[in-house]
């Protein structure tokens, strides 16, 4: 059965527990949260624009499908760069197999509306995390004048002419932030999201749109301006690197007592987590190109609560409880900001973890050494958080349904090996 990221259910990791990870790896460009996102901004202008540092997790291939659907033509321009030319006749639709097999289709609709004023997308689908509503999205449109209806399974979004609006958010977004600021961009006016989500992604967007000759102000920051343009045109850009693939290297180095320096990422990337690391026990430093994590003889236990950026991100959480399954006293992990993602706590106690849950919290009491069994990737920082129980287990631990990791790893396993791991992904690439 083809699975979310198009690889079917039988891929899984095998890990053997064994030694520090010690070494530098270097982060991918953050391909699943950013590239695939400006890959879509790409509809908003009938031109041919490039994307690069872009990396082969699995959710980029169905991006790629969901572009040639709606109809624009994408080829590699270099073997990390897409060339996405929109300067076709679009079909404003988006079908649920491909929405289906991923959240960050919804951004399609943003520049579909934008650009024909009629945009079709099926319900998204995604990581089974919580319950990941879209209120906020169309909140955001209908207060520029767009109308919705949902049929079916599918929002059918329809507009003469978007006009600027001030945006309240509920809450800090990323996918509100990223839909309201790619259909503002053309609009008639002056739009302004407060409250808006600060993640580095968000500002990455704004980048790839300033690129297109958008005007956009205040990304990164809790109020973002844009003022519409009449057109945009082709962008070139260079993504950032994936600050939650380069996070599962520097946690990985505090469950096994190593010392990692992941490149390609900054400190201020991480927020609180940058904190969090050190709280746990971690020496962290920033290095000319990168961040360098050595850790002690065991991490000590903390607490940790999710929080939009800059806060600790919920993407480093399920981390977070590795490092805490093998810490050195009683870690309590509260979930902010989905409210059904500690599901995956059961796996870790069938490697002799005692992690408690109750609702958004979560009670973890350090054990010195984690207990090798077989296991299930539920979502894909889940599964890599099991893939770095694995390393501090006795004996062999498989997780199954890696399809899930492969949605936002290019090469977890190889990394993984080349900082001294015992860590093999096996079936179907
Ligand atoms: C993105 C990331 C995901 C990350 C998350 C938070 C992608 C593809 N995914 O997801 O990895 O964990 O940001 O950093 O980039 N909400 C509403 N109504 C809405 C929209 C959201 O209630 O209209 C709620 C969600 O249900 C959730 C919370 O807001 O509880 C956060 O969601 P959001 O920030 O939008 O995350 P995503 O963009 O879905």
């Amino acid at each position: 059965m083809v699975q979310a990221g198009g690889t079917t259910a039988s891929t899984r990791y095998r890990v053997r527990g064994g030694g520090p990870l010690v070494g530098t790896v270097r982060a991918s460009g953050m391909t699943k949260n950013a590239g695939c996102k400006q890959m879509a901004a790409a509809l908003l202008a009938p031109a041919a624009s490039t994307v690069r540092n872009l990396h082969p997790v699995a959710d980029l291939d169905v991006m790629i499908d969901l572009l040639g659907a709606i109809g624009a033509e994408v080829d590699w321009a270099a073997p990390d760069a897409l060339r996405i030319d929109a300067s076709v006749a679009l079909t404003p639709e988006a079908p649920y197999e491909l929405v289906s097999r991923m959240r960050a289709s919804i951004n399609v609709l943003g520049p579909l509306l934008a650009r024909h004023g009629r945009a079709r997308v099926a319900m998204p689908g995604g990581d089974n995390i919580g319950s990941r509503k879209l209120d906020l999205h169309v909140r955001g449109l209908q207060a520029m004048g767009a109308e919705f209806d949902l049929v079916h399974g599918v929002i059918d979004a329809r507009v003469n002419a978007l006009c600027g609006a001030r945006v309240l958010l509920d809450f800090p977004s990323v996918g509100a932030t990223e839909t309201i600021m790619t259909a503002a961009v053309l609009a008639k006016g002056e739009t302004v999201i407060e409250n808006a989500a600060r993640e580095p992604e968000v500002s990455d967007l704004a980048a790839f749109l300033t690129a297109m000759g958008a005007r956009i102000s205040g990304a990164g920051t809790p109020t973002v301006t844009i003022e519409g343009v009449d057109d945009l045109g082709a962008a070139d850009h260079t993504i950032i690197g994936d600050r939650i693939e380069g996070g599962t290297y520097l946690f990985a180095a505090l469950a096994t007592g190593g010392d990692v320096t992941v490149e390609g990422i900054t400190l201020g990337q991480l927020g609180v987590a940058a904190d969090k690391l050190a709280d746990l026990g971690g020496l962290v430093e920033e290095t000319v190109d990168g961040v360098r994590v050595v850790a002690g003889e065991r991490p000590c236990a903390v607490d940790v609560q999710t929080l939009p950026y800059p806060g600790f991100a919920t993407d480093f959480m399920p981390f977070a409880v590795a490092v805490l399954a093998v810490a050195d006293g009683t870690g309590i992990v509260t979930e902010n900001v989905f409210d059904n993602r500690l599901v995956f706590a059961a796996e870790f106690n069938r490697m002799g973890a005692h992690v408690h849950t109750e609702g958004r919290h979560a009670v973890v009491r350090g054990v010195r050494r984690l207990s090798g069994a077989p296991v299930q990737a539920l979502d894909v920082r889940a599964g890599a958080a099991l893939v770095l129980a694995g390393l501090v287990a006795d004996g062999e631990t498989v997780v199954h349904d890696a399809h899930h990791i492969d949605r936002g790893y290019a090469d977890l396993a190889g990394k993984l090996r080349s900082l001294g791991a015992d860590v093999q992904r096996e079936g179907p690439a």
